[in-house]
């Protein structure tokens, strides 16, 4: 299991852009709202809770009791609650059926081998009109295909895109750390012994294959960056049933 308290927050350098996009939309957000896959919580407790409506309740969730005990250790706000909950999973307790009024999840769903599953369950979460505010990787599915399954579930899709985003760094060994920091989960479920070993080939091909795309210079220092691809989806509950 991935140590929490070493989670490396790297990959936050993107959410504030999100949150600055749908700023108008998230600042009016009340009721319960659930943050899928919280990780430690920090990007919960930090930036989340300060972005909604000073109303809004926050449940962090996530598969992993190890994450949700530090998130809890580290909260000292009453507007931010836990629970151990597999977004993937088959059989979705109806006690938590149409309880959220809005659902919120970053660098998460990427992990769900049954996306369908995953985003089925948030609409079962959801109340009639609630919404999904998610940012994942791209190898979940193009993005065409993912509006088509999100329609084929019963969401209104307000936004769907595909976007390339920069990772900078002035060392260009920092580059693949912060890509290793987004496979947490896969490397939470390898073998300890292995964990070191991936990470270092892992950087050793990185350093030998990878084409820089941009190379600038601030205070003479040398900037490096890179490119991924994620997608952002902001998606609706209409009056549909599953
Ligand atoms: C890369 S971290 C993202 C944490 C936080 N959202 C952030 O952006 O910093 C991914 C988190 O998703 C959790 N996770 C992975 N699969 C999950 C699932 N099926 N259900 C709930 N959480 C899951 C992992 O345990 C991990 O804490």
């Amino acid at each position: 299991m991935v140590d929490p308290s070493k989670y490396n927050n790297s990959m936050y350098f993107y959410i504030p852009y999100i949150f600055e996009e749908f700023e108008e939309e998230i600042m009016n957000m009340a009721g319960k709202c659930m943050d899928i896959g919280c990780g430690p919580g920090y990007l919960t407790r930090y930036i989340l809770l300060s972005a909604l409506d000073p109303k809004a309740v926050v449940v962090s969730m996530d598969i992993s009791e190890n994450m949700i005990g530090h998130a809890k250790e580290y909260s000292d706000e009453e507007r931010f609650r836990f629970k151990v909950l597999d977004i993937g999973t088959k059989h979705i307790p109806e006690k938590y059926f149409d309880e959220y009024d809005h659902a919120f999840s970053f660098h998460v769903l990427q992990w769900c081998p049954d996306i369908r599953q995953a985003f089925e369950n948030i609409y079962r979460l959801l109340r009639s009109g609630g919404t999904i505010l998610a940012l994942m990787f791209d190898w979940v599915k193009p993005h065409k295909e993912l509006k088509t399954l999100l329609k084929s579930i019963g969401f209104n899709v307000l936004h769907c895109s595909q976007r390339k985003r920069s990772i900078t760094s002035e060392d260009a060994h920092k580059l693949p750390q912060m890509l290793l920091s987004f496979v947490t989960q896969f490397l939470g479920n390898m073998p300890q012994v292995l964990v070191e070993q991936f990470k270092d080939e892992f950087t050793e091909e990185y350093m030998r294959r990878r084409f820089y795309y941009r190379q600038t210079y601030k205070k003479g220092e040398r900037i490096l960056s890179d490119i991924d691809e994620i997608l952002v989806v902001y998606t609706q509950k209409d009056n549909n049933n599953v």
